[in-house]
Formats: structure tokens, sequence, C-alpha cells
């Protein structure tokens, strides 16, 4: 079967937060077709986030199809990646949702797992997550609390692989977002489901990253879905970190930092998550993963409030001053995640003056990204005991050098950014690929690495320390006013 052919480009799906980005990926020829389409999540008060799940699949097949459109040849396989910990139920007869899907940043569990604290420390050695409404089983809990008893509630791929294919299942990396999965065995846990009261649910069956899951005509010829990865894990692999002291940054909605731990799974005490980086073959590869709540979605919301027209912007008008003129931005607009977990917390704005003009604001929102990034690595360098010595970055906020600049001065180290954006579909698109030829490693399928553009730091250690001082002592101020 000519189509079938493993050499056959593949067609690669990252279904995330703000939007779907498709891809069409050829292994000799690299990216040969692209298309994409917008998701709207609703941000309703009290931290609420909220997405359509028909908006999910219908923009899964609209980039899908306008990917296959662009690329003009057929595809052998279709890859997916998903956004983690976003959770709907849905009606297993019919596929149809029975609620809206909870998107990831929503904090509505938050009172659940304050009812869970005493198991805090048991669920965080059981699946390596922290007890926060970040993950799936919390908010899993609260739909079944609130909402429906009926059909299955599961993580947004469950539902989307149905629609697809029919199977009912999740890939091990993604089942690893819910806090049911028992880190070590990588099954899922009797013990921690029973503490969410999700003991009696039916529960996707939890498969390697790579391998025949079913097949669709969703985009058109019949097509076999055969690779699934959780997207942070995804771009991890594209981004091919191998080497102790390598890392990766995607700066997406939020902005997440991984660093692979090997085949073991490593609980350092620095308040990162310890998770199922993806299983192939039966066998599960281990990172640490930090997580900034808001990056591009805090770029948006400076934009809606007119201070800028878009991320596009961050460059020109960050660039028309010189510093960001003693304002101080943390952008915690959705809380604060690793090492902080403080989901209340929220942002701040400090230091505006009536001199302060957009370029400050702007400066000051790059450096309160990059300073969460640096929490993050400093954290993973305190849990492998070795410091980091690059960090590999990608995602769409990559094409601000601004932000790029700024991240390698605050970290004080070489920053090297992808030849191309979209290292989540690149992974996909990778383990769609061993899943057709099972003798392929993901070492054969990475992408070849092309000309990074590297950012070296620009400033000296004081600098650097200076502006991080300030940073942290804003955080502090915040957790301070809020006490948890
Ligand atoms: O954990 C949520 C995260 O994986 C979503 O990624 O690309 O939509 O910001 P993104």
């Amino acid at each position: 079967d000519r189509a079938a052919r493993p050499d056959r480009p593949v067609l690669a799906v990252d279904q995330g937060t703000s939007g779907t980005k498709a891809l069409v990926v050829c292994p000799e020829r690299g990216v040969i077709g692209a298309g994409s389409a917008p998701v709207r999540p609703r941000h309703l008060p009290g931290g609420l986030v909220e997405v359509d799940p028909a908006e999910l699949f219908d923009s899964v097949v609209a980039a899908g199809r306008a990917a296959l459109a662009d690329a003009g040849e057929p595809v052998a396989a279709v890859g997916l990646a998903n956004q983690g910990e976003t959770v709907l139920a849905w009606d297993p007869e019919t596929g149809e949702p029975l609620t809206d899907a909870v998107v990831w940043q929503d904090r509505r569990a938050a009172p659940l797992c304050d009812e869970l604290a005493e198991y805090a420390e048991e669920l965080r050695h059981l699946t390596g997550l922290p007890l926060d409404p970040y993950f799936a089983a919390p908010k899993m809990m609260w739909i079944r609390r609130h909402r429906t008893r009926r059909g299955a509630v599961t993580t947004s791929d469950a539902w989307l692989v149905h629609r697809l294919t029919g199977a009912f299942v999740t890939d091990a990396a993604t089942a690893g977002r819910t806090q049911l999965l028992d880190l070590d065995t990588v099954a899922w846990s009797p013990r921690a489901l029973d503490l969410f009261g999700l003991a009696d649910e039916p529960l996707p069956r939890v498969v390697d990253a790579a391998g025949p899951v079913g097949t669709t005509t969703a985009f058109g010829p019949e097509l076999p879905l055969t690779g699934l990865l959780v997207d942070q894990q995804a771009a991890l692999l594209a981004q091919d970190v191998t080497e102790p002291g390598g890392a990766k940054c995607t700066y997406g909605t939020g902005a997440f930092l991984l660093a692979p731990t090997g085949d073991r799974p490593r609980r350092g005490g620095s308040g990162l998550v310890s998770c199922v980086a993806w299983r192939l073959d039966g066998r599960s590869s281990y990172c640490l993963d930090g997580q900034v709540y808001t990056a591009a979605s805090a770029v948006r919301w400076l934009s809606e409030l007119g201070v800028i027209g878009g991320a596009s912007d961050l460059d020109p008008v960050g660039g028309s001053v010189p510093d960001a003129g003693g304002v101080t931005f943390v952008p915690a607009l959705a809380g604060l995640a690793a090492p902080w977990w403080r989901g209340d917390v929220r942002g701040s704005l400090t230091g505006l003056g009536l001199d302060t003009a957009p370029g400050h604001v702007v400066r000051a929102l790059c450096e309160g990204i990059a300073a969460q990034v640096v929490q993050l690595a400093d954290a993973v360098a305190a849990d492998l005991g070795a410091p980091l010595r690059s960090l590999r970055v990608d995602g769409g906020l990559t094409r601000s050098a601004l932000l790029m600049q700024t991240q390698a001065d605050l970290l004080q180290l070489p920053v090297e950014v992808a030849e191309l954006p979209d290292a989540t579909a690149l992974g996909a698109a990778a383990v769609a690929r061993i899943g057709l030829d099972p003798t392929l490693t993901p070492r054969d399928v990475v992408p070849r690495r092309g000309r990074a553009t590297v950012y070296e730091p620009r400033i000296g250690a004081d600098g650097a320390a200076l502006r991080l001082d300030r940073f942290r002592e804003a955080v502090a101020a915040l957790v301070e006013r809020s006490p948890a």
C-alpha cells in the first residue's frame, strides 16, 4: 500500500488552547503544507475558562483539511497533539458533548482541591503532581458534582480521538496530566480515582504515543491515526533535548519548561511537576515540567486593553523605550503555577508614573514572563542537582526578539530559537511516523535541527539579579496580600 509507506508525509495536528495548527510533514522535505483554525475560549468572571467542544473538533478538521490542501499530496497517517488538562463530559454512545469543555486555565475546582488538602502529599507522591485545579481530575470531579453524572468525563484528547476514530483511548503522557495516573506503573491509580470520587468512571485505555489507534475520514481520505501526545511533551520530543543540562520552553497561550529525566521519574522538592514525557513500545520516559499560566494570553490581554495591537507589536512598541522605566508586571492573570502553586493570586502592574508609556509596560510584561521561566529553570537545576546549560525554545511568541533577548538576559544562558516555531506539531508528526514504522526511534524522526537563532545574554549577572529580585519582591507582595 503506497499510501501507508512510512516515508510518506504525515498530517500533524496540534489542538491548542487558542487555536489548532496542522502541518503536513515530509521526512525528506520537511513541512510541505500548513493550516490553522482559531479557537475562542470564553474568559468568565471568577477565573472560569470554557470552550465549546464543537469548536475544538471543527478546528481540528478545518486546520487538518487546510494543511492537506496546502500540501496537495497524500499523507500516510495522522498524529494529534492535545492541550492536556482540558476536560468535558460526553456520551460514548453518540460522541455528543454533555458539557462545555473546562479549559486547563480554569480555577473553578479550587474548593475541591481544598477539600482534598489532607491527601495532597499522598497524591503528589503517587502521581507526581501537586494538588491544583490546573490538572484534569479536580475538573472531572467538579463536572461530576455540579454538571452531569451521565456519560464519560475525560480530557479533550479522548473525546477528539473518539470523534475521529471511535476508539476510547488516551496516551500515557496526557493521562499523566489528570492526577489519576500512577507515576511509577503508568496505569490508572485506584487510590487516586477513589480520592477524587471517580472510581466508577469509564476511563479511556492508556496507550503508547505511537501505534495505530483507528482510522478517520474527517480530513477526506481514510487515514490511520498513529500518533497521540500531549502538546508540551510533543514539543520536548521535537526539540530533541537529550543532553543533561538541557530543557525546552514553549511560549504558547502559557509558557511551559520541560526537562527530560530519562527512564525514571524524579520527584524533586522544588515544586515542579514530575511526569511521563511519552511511552513508546511500552517503555516510559519522564520529565520535569514547570508552567507559566499566561504568556500569549497575557499579550492578548494587553492587546484587548488597547496598549498594543497584537503580538507583532511587542518588538516595535517595546523597542521605542530603552528599559521598563521602573515598571514591574507580574502577569499572573490566571494565577501562579510552579514553583509557587498559588492559582488564587492575581497579577500586578506596579511602578507606574505619568511618564509610563506603552513600551515600558510591554518591556515589563516580557520581563515578567521571562522571570517566571527563570524560576522554573532554577527549580529544574535544583531538582537535577546541575545547572541548565542552554534553553531551546519554540512557540509563537519566540518571534519576539525582545522577549527572547530578555529571556537570555535574565536566564544568563544562550536561548536557542527553533527554526520552526511549531515544535508541538513536529512532535505529533514524529510519533505518527513511529506509529507507522515501529522500528523507528525518536532519534530517527525528530526534525533535523536547522539554523537556530541563538540569543546570548547581553547584560551581566548583576544586572540580571537586580531585575529578578525586583520581580521576586513583586511576587512576594502578591502572595502576602492574599494568604493561601
Ligand atoms: O497545559 C496546557 C498547555 O499544554 C497548553 O498549551 O500551547 O495551548 O499554551 P498551549
